[in-house]
């Protein structure tokens, strides 16, 4: 059986979806699954964009042949040559030997380090600019390096308004038989894997996506095919400005992330406690998250979606504790900036680690806003910390309001 669907009248989804993957780049769970895209279009000449991951190459290849009907494939063109794309290059070249791979030149550089089998005669580079015709539709590349690789092409098809993405707009979760974003209830269901997908792979690379935006502002996008996850076709806008707040680090949502780091269940009491008081005070868009049992990827996804930040930790060997370090670290590797941040320490004996997470956010983090209520714990939360914890959840939504008046008086500019 096959699994193809048309994206448009000669355009084809040949990809598919992987349930059985549990780690994405053997970093990130994926209980929702993923998909590996790829797009058969037919013309005078016959286009292939990209392959897929290894796991799906027997569909995939049934898929191809389906859409062929006896065909030959003309062009394969590769905007990524990261492996859950590229890994069927030589399963494609071998099946269709007259077919002409089209790439950048890193791409086959890194072609040539993968040690795919494309050779020169079957070669053909593209860069920033250039056009090809296949018939009635017209291509022109665009390099997006950093958007998720150095090599990175997008293409777009000025006789449709068709973008061929690359990673860019793609998501975790599988498609089990849809195809377009307009099929599913994206923001109940997907947007949240989108988020997660986005920040935590392309997170690092966010003035990257500025360009690619910039470069798909000036063309008339009818469709998006990216090479994860539905294929957008309508609203696209709404998709382009969520790409827009998580690329500039501008938080997408008012609201608190609460992430604690507790050995006994007292810093966490203390996280609650402060949660409690914000929905009291009427911020209920409110996430509290345990740092030692929720992944990175997680927490990363919700630092991009939520404007303040409530770091709650023990100290640990005189310091900040160790999953929490981390969490700040990856932060800082993600280059993730413009947030506000409160802090609740707490120590038995020696609380120093709400000075070493101030030190380490002003040291390491940009434009993040550390506010100077805090609450110290001396073991366990109790009557004596009533005070400050209500000053502390006051001053977070006082923020949130100045915040919201700098933004108004900037849009009424
Ligand atoms: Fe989906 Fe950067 O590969």
């Amino acid at each position: 059986m096959y699994t193809v669907r048309k994206v448009t009248d000669d355009l084809y989804y040949v990809g598919g979806n992987d349930h059985r993957l549990e780690l994405f780049e053997n970093i990130f769970p994926i209980p929702e699954g993923v998909t590996y895209n790829s797009y058969l279009l037919k013309d005078e000449k016959n286009v292939l964009f990209d392959t897929v991951d290894w796991s799906i190459v027997k569909d995939y290849l049934e898929n191809i042949s389906e859409v062929l009907d006896g065909e030959d494939l003309d062009y394969l063109v590769i905007h990524h040559l990261e492996p859950d794309h590229a890994a069927a290059i030589d399963e494609i070249v071998l099946r269709y030997p007259d077919v002409k791979v089209i790439a950048s030149e890193q791409g086959f550089e890194f072609m040539r380090q993968y040690g795919f089998h494309v050779n020169e005669e079957q070669s053909m580079i593209v860069a920033e600019g250039d056009t090809i015709s296949f018939g009635k539709h017209n291509f022109v590349f665009l390099e997006a390096p950093m958007v998720h690789w150095p090599e990175v092409l997008v293409s777009f098809d000025t006789t449709d308004g068709v973008l061929f993405a690359a990673d860019a707009f793609g998501t975790f979760g599988t498609l089990d038989g849809k195809l377009f974003a307009d099929e599913v209830n994206f923001e109940r269901d997907w947007l949240d894997s989108a988020r997660r997908y986005l920040t935590n792979i392309v997170g690092k690379y966010g003035p990257f996506v500025q360009d690619v935006l910039k470069k798909a502002s000036t063309v008339d996008i009818k469709i998006i095919c990216p090479l994860h996850g539905p294929v957008w076709r309508e609203n696209l806008g709404w998709f382009i400005d969520k790409y827009d707040k998580w690329s500039r680090y501008e938080p997408e949502e008012e609201g608190v992330m609460i992430v604690y780091a507790s050995m006994y269940g007292n810093t966490e009491r203390a996280a609650q406690a402060l949660a409690s008081r914000l929905c009291d005070k009427g911020m209920t868009n409110v996430v509290v998250h345990d740092v030692s049992n929720t992944h990175m990827s997680y927490l990363i996804a919700d630092t991009f979606k939520y404007s303040h930040i409530v770091i709650a930790s023990v100290t640990y060997n005189l310091g900040i504790y160790p999953v929490m370090k981390n969490f700040l670290m990856d932060l800082e590797a993600l280059n993730v900036q413009n947030r506000t941040v409160a802090i609740i320490e707490n120590g038995t004996w020696a609380c120093t680690v709400g000075d070493k997470i101030e030190e380490y956010i002003d040291e390491n983090l940009k434009m993040f806003d550390v506010l100077p209520e805090r609450v110290t714990l001396n073991s366990a939360l109790n009557k004596a910390n009533e005070n400050d914890m209500e000053a502390l959840a006051d001053s977070i939504i006082e923020s949130m309001a100045k915040i919201r008046e700098i933004k108004e008086k900037s849009a009424n500019q």
